[in-house]
């Protein structure tokens, strides 16, 4: 049995929202209702090309055959045990999943913001285990701008004050440095420093992606200082910069992965923190874990992600789109763009706030049928599925064009 339709329109729908949702979002005006590959069908049929594609969760479209397969097979066999039993389909995920990151092993967890707090974690004990930090002192460095989730240790070292208002008290132990700011990332490493938390390109923060040689610095930094680098790969990992993780455009190896977003295939919600044995083999019975975590149904899905990603073509196809994305910006400078960074398949664009916020842009874009989202002020963030065909690319592009031209 399948629950009957809801009639209402998307005005009388958005509405409806209004007084029994927490406010905690702004949506743009638009109520999806079917979607396939790059494209969404709102109630009452218009069609809209997505160029955000779920800040990066539905990296391979929406309902790619193959994820909607796994994912159906999986559906009428087993969804859930817990971890207090094994699943048939756990071992393949993370045997699958550490191949492809060049990890050793695989923490199943299932939003973004669990994998970073998974991280936290599994840092500090790393840190009073095995390094020696006395109890209780352990020190986490993190970067200015950064986006990591919304827990409430996540967002005491935010500096985004939106994020953090009225949360506290927060979590202590976090120090927090520029970002690409290799000088003052040391200075702020000492003996009590268990990790240093990056993202290797800021996506909320705009698509800020640091200067050639930042990563590599890092690793750099936090090897010679005996703590570890964790890298949050929820939203730049998974083909989207046009490799598989982003790092690998510098071929860093960080001693801890955290992913998650497109590892859920835009079905379910799927993260993982992926790392070296020594690190994530601090983890003993009892001291962490999830009900959902590495559920069938996860894993499942997963392991499907992983057979995608292993082709190599979605991280090829970001990286020639990539081109073209970097291409048709670069034509739009000066004509109502003020700047912009890319890396592979996604851009923060710098639109000249005359012609209206990011808010306004991402309006107007809807009325051409163009999905997008402002991150700050006047910054719009073009990230569509890596499925994305060229033609559709350049027709978005040329929206935007037209949008600022009038
Ligand atoms: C880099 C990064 N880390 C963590 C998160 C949090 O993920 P989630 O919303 O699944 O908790 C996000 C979400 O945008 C992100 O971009």
């Amino acid at each position: 049995m399948t629950a009957p339709a809801d009639t209402r329109t998307s005005d009388e729908l958005i509405r409806a929202e209004e007084p029994v949702l927490a406010h905690n979002y702004h949506p743009l005006p638009v109520v999806v209702a079917r979607a396939e590959g790059a494209w969404v069908e709102d109630v009452e049929g218009r069609r809209y090309l997505d160029m955000l594609a779920g800040y990066s969760a539905l990296n391979f479209g929406h309902r790619h055959p193959a994820l909607i397969d796994a994912a159906r097979a999986q559906l009428d066999r087993l969804t859930l045990t817990s971890r207090a039993f094994h699943n048939d389909r756990l071992a393949a995920f993370a045997e699958r999943l550490a191949r492809l990151t060049g990890q050793d092993m695989v923490l199943p967890m299932n939003t973004g913001a669990e994998a970073v707090e998974s991280g936290i974690k599994v840092a500090r004990k790393w840190a009073y285990e095995v390094k020696g930090v006395p109890a209780d002192r352990a020190t986490i460095v993190v970067a200015e701008g950064n986006f990591h989730g919304r827990t409430t240790t996540i967002v005491g070292f935010s500096t985004d004050e939106t994020a953090r208002a009225g949360f506290g008290p927060f979590t202590p132990g976090f120090r927090i440095v520029p970002y690409n700011d290799l000088a003052a990332l040391e200075a702020a490493i000492d003996d009590t420093t268990a990790a240093v938390l990056i993202e290797p390109v800021q996506g909320e923060a705009g698509v800020i992606v640091p200067d050639d040689g930042y990563l590599t610095g890092v690793r750099e930094l936090t090897r010679r200082a005996g703590c570890l680098f964790v890298a949050d790969e929820i939203q730049s990992g998974l083909g989207r910069t046009g490799r598989t993780l982003a790092v690998d455009h510098e071929g860093v190896v960080p001693d801890l992965v955290l992913l998650g977003k497109a590892l859920g295939g835009g079905i379910v919600p799927v993260s993982a923190v992926v790392g070296r044995r020594d690190v994530l083999g601090v983890l003993r019975p009892g001291e962490h874990g999830s009900t959902f975590g590495g559920n069938p149904l996860a894993a499942a899905v997963g392991t499907a992600v992983v057979d995608l990603l292993e082709t190599g073509d979605f991280q090829r196809r970001a990286a020639e789109l990539g081109v073209v994305l970097r291409e048709e910006l670069q034509a739009l400078l000066g004509r109502g763009v003020v700047a912009f960074r890319a890396r592979g398949l996604w851009a923060g664009v710098d639109v000249d706030p005359a012609l209206g916020t990011g808010r306004e842009i991402s309006e107007r874009l809807l009325a051409e049928g163009i999905l997008v989202k402002d991150t700050h002020g006047s910054t719009i963030r073009l990230a569509p599925p890596l499925t994305v065909t060229e033609t559709e690319l350049r027709e978005a592009l040329a929206s935007l064009a037209r949008v600022l031209a009038a």
